[in-house]
């Protein structure tokens, strides 16, 4: 029988990158960062509510649906989707810090429920949810193939996925960032993961920062 609540101590150590998250001044400041973020990295204006509009476009339906949002941070994406409908968001990340401050900024929601836990061993049952979110975080995750399994595993049927990610580039801040434990993967390459490990990949934005919507295909069906 397959684990419904997966080891987590069986998950690698973490990286620079990680650990800083763990730290209560990068939660406090991180929405600051978060607003401007792919702005910065797309070179043109890329407001929070644009990506919000796309990612719910991508996982829907929405309303009365359970999501995973994983690696949540402070629960951006958690708070829209609630706001869009969803009954209930696992929201999860490895930073108690972080999680501290999705759960005061998700007050008065009801369906938010965050998960202290690595994305590599989600604690949630086989087929529990109506689709995963994926907010940056893909390029911090040590062990992406794992992930993917695991999003894989807690995904109903026909479950939608949703990632956003910054795309490889020759930038030496890269190679900086991933001396630090950021990866950096480029778009055929999570394609490729994605499509591997039982994915239909449903479309795609190219660029710095990068899309990919896909569907969790179930054999025989
Ligand atoms: C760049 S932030 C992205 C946050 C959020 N998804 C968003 O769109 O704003 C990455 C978050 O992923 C979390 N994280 C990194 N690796 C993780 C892992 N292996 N398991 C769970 N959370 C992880 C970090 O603690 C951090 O809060």
């Amino acid at each position: 029988m397959r684990e419904l609540f997966p080891d987590q101590r069986q998950t690698a150590p973490l990286t620079l990158a990680a650990r800083s998250n763990l730290w209560p001044l990068t939660a406090l400041g991180y929405e600051t960062w978060r607003k401007r973020a792919l702005t910065l990295l797309s070179g043109r204006p890329f407001p929070l509510e644009e990506e919000f509009s796309l990612m719910l476009q991508s996982v829907q339906p929405v309303a009365g649906r359970d999501f995973l949002d994983l690696g949540t941070s402070t629960g951006l994406y958690a708070r829209a989707l609630l706001e869009a409908g969803a009954a209930r968001v696992f929201a999860l990340d490895l930073s108690p810090a972080m999680l501290k401050v999705a759960l005061r900024k998700a007050r008065g929601h009801a369906g938010f429920v965050p998960l202290l836990a690595r994305a590599e061993a989600i604690p949630l049952p086989e087929a529990s949810v109506d689709g995963v979110l994926v907010g940056g975080s893909w390029n911090e995750f040590s062990n992406p193939q794992q992930v993917v399994q695991q999003m894989y595993r807690v995904l109903k049927p026909g479950g939608r996925l949703w990632i956003m990610f910054s795309h490889r580039s020759e930038s030496p801040l890269q190679r900086a960032l991933e001396w630090a434990g950021l990866r950096f993967l480029a778009l055929p390459e999570l394609m490729d993961l994605l499509s591997k490990n039982g994915f239909k990949i449903d479309g795609w934005r190219e660029g710095s920062v990068g899309f990919v919507r896909g569907t969790k295909i179930t054999p025989g069906r």
